[in-house]
């Protein structure tokens, strides 16, 4: 039987184990997790799991062609070459996030790189230039690649054909069209993973859910950051997304080796395509529940870290440094990017907030037992006290309890699989 056909017949099965992926990884509970770890970065920075998310053991030496399931060998080998190319420039994307992030949101530029002057000067004194927790996940990914494609084909894949990543500056425009590209480019590498991992058993199936689940974290931080600069957007936020994964596409296509085969099986592309439409769906039912205050407490924390050192800058120039650290916060405080009427409403719901701050705190306490057994959400707790907010209230008050309870699941969050399963 041709190997397409055998695909074909195969289709059902393969969706249905990408809808398990889906469905555990992108879990309301999940996706909690790896947003709080944004905070645990600042708040908790001892706690290795927050600085380089733990990884399920795996055994190298076990992985070989068996371990393919539903997919020639060599089709898997090569759709993990091409990404282990774009997974390989790690130094120049963070130093592009640092310094691209720094007046947008500085603690995602310092979760996701360094600035200009702080790259200059670990380039000065030899100091290790990966300190963030998205470059210290990332830099382990195009190794991994490389392995699996070993143990698969018994070839060591060639590492000399790496991306030219694009120059960005810290203006609002590059900025903003940074965020999108770092969230797409996020979306089609958990997305695609996920369609690798759906073809693999035993340890094969377990280092590409490891890879794929770092990915799932940086698109989850992502995705809620765009809904905390640029407010709900779901159709708006798709498009951006679907735009930049077309472009990228493109891209990758003409540059990287073995690309022009990209997207030439039909029903690699229908795998994959149905992994993006699961994965962007449940990120956005997530988005919808994730109150603003969550994301400003989140986004904005204080930070227990030591500053990095940095290349000193003449002192007129770290003024102007300052002053435009100063109206960048001015502008996400007062949602200046945000659509007139998701503003307007946001903004009345905030002085809503602060106005009924003590009557809120006694509902809390006293009709709804301050949450408590309900951290899971989904739980019977949840479903419980879910069902008494929405018979005890209405309107902004309603919204407001419900929040309430989401910020109580993501703070109280016990998903932790990952150090679960790390033996
Ligand atoms: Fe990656
Ligand atoms: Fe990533």
């Amino acid at each position: 039987m041709p190997t397409t056909l055998r695909q074909v017949l195969r289709l059902p099965k393969t969706l249905l184990a990408i809808w398990k992926i889906v469905k555990q990884d992108y879990a309301v509970a999940a996706l909690d997790e790896n947003l709080w770890t944004f905070w645990g970065f600042y708040q908790d920075p001892e706690q290795p799991h927050c600085r380089s998310r733990t990884w399920q053991k795996v055994k190298l030496a076990l992985i070989g062609p068996q371990d393919v399931v539903g997919l020639p060998v060599s089709e898997l080998a090569l759709m993990m070459n091409v990404s282990m190319e774009l997974e390989e420039p790690i130094l120049e994307y963070s130093s592009q996030n640092g310094e691209g992030f720094r007046f947008l949101l500085p603690n995602l530029a310092r979760f996701m790189g360094i600035n200009r002057e702080e790259a200059d000067y670990a380039a000065a004194h030899g100091l290790a230039w990966c300190q963030s927790p998205w470059c210290a996940e990332e830099r382990r990914h195009a190794g991994a690649f490389a392995r699996m494609i070993e143990r698969l084909t018994k070839t060591s894949p060639r590492r000399d054909n790496p991306n030219r990543p694009m120059i960005v500056t810290p203006e609002e425009e590059d900025a903003v069209r940074l965020v999108l590209s770092r969230e797409a480019a996020e979306w089609n590498s958990s997305s695609t993973y996920i369609v690798m991992a759906a073809h693999a058993k035993g340890y094969l199936g377990d280092l590409l859910r490891n890879v794929a689940r770092d990915e799932i974290k940086h698109l989850t931080i992502l995705s809620a950051a765009d809904q905390y600069l640029f407010g709900p957007r779901p159709w708006r936020r798709f498009v951006d997304l679907v735009r930049n994964s077309l472009r990228e596409f493109g891209g990758q296509k003409k540059n990287r080796t073995g690309g022009q085969h990209m997207g030439t099986n039909a029903v690699t592309a229908v795998e994959v395509i149905v992994s993006h439409l699961l994965t962007e769906s449940c990120v956005r039912r997530w988005l919808r529940t994730i109150p603003l205050a969550t994301l400003e407490s989140i986004f904005e924390t204080q930070s227990n870290l030591s500053d990095l050192a940095a290349r000193a800058l003449p002192p007129d120039r770290q003024a102007q440094l300052e002053e435009t650290s100063r109206k960048g916060r001015e502008k996400r405080f007062s949602l200046a990017r945000w659509a007139p009427g998701s503003r307007h409403k946001a903004l009345e719901q905030r002085a809503f907030e602060q106005h009924t701050a003590q009557s809120i705190e006694k509902t809390i306490a006293a009709e709804i037992g301050a949450f408590t057994g309900a951290e899971t959400p989904g739980s019977r707790m949840d479903g419980e006290l879910r069902r008494k907010i929405r018979n005890r209230s209405t309107g902004m008050l309603r919204t407001i309890l419900l929040g309430r309870l989401r910020d109580f699941q993501i703070r109280n969050n016990r998903y932790l699989l990952s150090r679960d399963q790390a033996a």
